[in-house]
């Protein structure tokens, strides 16, 4: 299965940390952020990945992360001239999809667990149905994330930093899909924040009846916020990666 890991977007919530440097290049414990949705990406077995980012930092994206052979992963990458949304970034990557199903993973998620399981059961679902699969975690703070509403246990909408969560699960931000949500994609409208939502992607989906989920049972983070940033350094502070070089190797 291939990957792809958005990483474009302004990091506007982190100025001025965001100002010269990517956010995804900012440290979440001993790794640059970006590391962790690499890591375990590759870690799945997923190593054929599309990295998308913005132009002011795509330079210093590829100085630390070259073609990808020091993690172990095979990079290409995606421009997004302007920070149009999560599901616009996404769109950027259809050639590189190509036919089958994939796995997406927004830059600024910091995962305690590995995700080889998730990425052989949407492997079995993409086989047999036209539809994606989306991971949830059980917040405290659901507001800050898009919430899924239930009905039983199949998600009937995800809405987008509700005020009045109606569960008290996030959608986090790892996506199966298969090529069929670039027709989506094409088909949606900005929302109020001028955005191409990957909310509503999932809402197709959902609509369908062909949106599955599982549950992460370990620690998550969004380090996309300054209070998010912190509790993802406090998480993964003690996380290594034994696959990659020591320091004194680098
Ligand atoms: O972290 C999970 C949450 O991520 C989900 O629960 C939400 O449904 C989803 O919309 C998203 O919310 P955020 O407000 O955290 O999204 P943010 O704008 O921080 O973007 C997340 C990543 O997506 C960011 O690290 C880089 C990438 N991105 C974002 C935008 C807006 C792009 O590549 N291009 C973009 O234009």
């Amino acid at each position: 299965m291939k990957g792809v890991v958005l990483a474009g977007g302004t990091g506007s919530r982190l100025y001025p940390l965001t100002r010269v440097t990517n956010k995804h290049l900012l440290p979440v414990g001993r790794y640059p952020m970006i590391y962790h949705p690499l890591l375990r990406l590759r870690r799945a077995g997923v190593t054929d990945i599309c990295l998308v980012t913005s132009p002011e930092h795509m330079g210093d994206v590829v100085n630390l992360l070259g073609s990808g052979s020091r993690l172990g992963i095979d990079l290409t990458y995606r421009v997004q001239d302007e920070p149009g949304g999560i599901a616009q970034a996404l769109g950027l990557c259809e050639s590189f999809v190509g036919e089958g199903p994939f796995v997406v993973v927004l830059g600024d998620n910091i995962l305690g667990e590995d995700i080889a399981g998730e990425v052989d059961a949407f492997r079995a679902q993409a086989a047999d149905t036209d539809g994606a699969r989306v991971l949830l975690k059980n917040v405290h703070d659901p507001e800050r994330y898009g919430v899924p509403e239930f009905d039983g246990d199949r998600i009937v909408r995800v809405i987008e930093k509700p005020s009045h969560p109606p569960s008290t699960y996030s959608v986090i931000g790892i996506y199966f899909y298969t090529p069929s949500v670039f027709d989506y994609i094409r088909t949606l409208t900005p929302s109020q924040r001028g955005e191409l939502e990957i909310s509503d992607v999932s809402n197709r989906y959902a609509e369908q009846g062909t949106l599955s989920h599982g549950v992460l049972t370990s620690w998550w983070g969004d380090a996309g916020t300054f209070e998010g940033l912190e509790e993802a350094n406090r998480l993964a502070r003690d996380l290594v990666y034994e696959e990659l070089p020591g320091v004194a190797d680098e």
